[in-house]
């Protein structure tokens, strides 16, 4: 395996709208493997009103899938697995966040955040600064397929001065969520704004479209850039630095 590590990903089944079947977990574990990530953190969403997950929940939903994961293990080669969360960022998750009710990453120094789709809350620089004086890396999900970075995404760069991170949906790159979003996370590459890449797969057909926009990122950035995104990146952000 090249050691890759994926930062998102709904492998964990019948917690969100993620895998439906251990068997459809185990069969992206297995395609994940085979692209070469080593470690893969399951990340269900944690979105109040839409998907209502608590931690604790979670956990036994976890431990579950990993005792399924550890009974195929000696019968094909799977990636190691972990659980964190996809965090809303509405009042009531950052308020767990803050009394330590959340899913961050496998250490606790970093933790990853989804936003809603059209615009970022108020004051979210102020915010995303108090989560870094709170001893917490934010990782910002996706920030390609938010319509307010479409339009300018000088915005991302000012969530990204005050310590945030950023982590590119691999699958944008080969048009799965339009051309817009595809477009804006080609302008995030070129201008060098992502610290990592990521799967998001929610269904086994989602990571051979994550294997068409690694080969993108080789052919037009290199296998440096691969390497970065894909490794040296996510495991930078885990351990709560920021990379590069
Ligand atoms: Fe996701």
């Amino acid at each position: 395996m090249a050691g890759y590590v994926d930062l998102h990903c709904h492998w964990l089944p019948l917690v969100d709208d993620g895998a439906r079947t251990i068997s459809e977990g185990l069969e992206m574990l297995r395609s994940l493997g085979t692209l070469g990530f080593a470690r893969v953190i399951a990340t269900p969403h944690m979105r109040p009103g839409l998907f209502d997950n608590e931690a604790n929940a979670l956990r036994t939903a976890f431990a579950t899938a990993t005792a399924a994961v550890e009974a195929h293990r000696a019968e094909r080669e799977l990636p190691a697995v972990e659980l964190a969360c996809e965090h809303y960022f509405d009042d009531v998750v950052v308020g767990r966040i803050f009394r330590g009710e959340a899913l961050p990453f496998p250490g606790g120094r970093a933790i990853l955040l989804e936003f809603y789709e059209v615009d970022f809350p108020l004051s979210v620089d102020h915010r995303l600064a108090d989560l870094r004086r709170h001893g917490l890396l934010p990782v910002i999900a996706h920030p390609e397929r938010y319509a307010v970075v479409a339009r300018d995404p000088s915005i991302l760069e000012r969530l990204l001065d005050v310590g945030a991170a950023a982590l590119l949906d691999t699958a944008a790159l080969v048009g799965k969520y339009g051309r817009g979003p595809r477009r804006t996370a080609e302008r995030l590459l070129d201008a060098g704004l992502y610290h990592g890449a990521c799967s998001d797969a929610h269904r086994p057909a989602d990571v051979a479209e994550v294997g068409e926009g690694m080969r993108v990122i080789a052919q037009r950035y290199g296998t440096e850039e691969v390497d970065f995104l894909f490794r040296e990146g996510p495991t930078e952000l885990v351990a709560g630095r920021l990379p590069g």
